[in-house]
């Protein structure tokens, strides 16, 4: 965070602790975790987010125990929790 005054949510991506502005998606939050990738392809091959607008799927993550769930299309919440497939072992 750069704004001391902004309002932000802290939440757990892959095991570390990280804090964002209210209102950043979730795969916004990825970026800021340095995260590469949000999963992988049925024959390997690492994915990300690609169209940020819920059309690709390519940002698939578990949140909150949730599998599948797009990461574009979700806002960051306090306490919420977001697991790749570096931690799931889904595609
Ligand atoms: S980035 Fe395309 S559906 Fe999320």
């Amino acid at each position: 965070m750069t704004n001391a005054d902004a309002a932000c949510v802290r939440l757990t991506i892959d095991g570390r602790s990280i804090a964002v502005e209210a209102g950043t998606t979730v795969a916004a939050a990825l970026v800021v975790a340095g995260v590469r990738g949000t999963r992988t392809s049925v024959s390997g091959q690492p994915r990300a987010a690609l169209c940020g607008m819920g059309v690709c799927q390519e940002c698939r993550v578990t949140i909150d125990g949730r599998m599948y769930a797009l990461a574009c299309q979700t806002l960051c919440r306090e306490g919420q929790v977001v697991c790749t497939p570096t931690t799931t072992g889904t595609r």
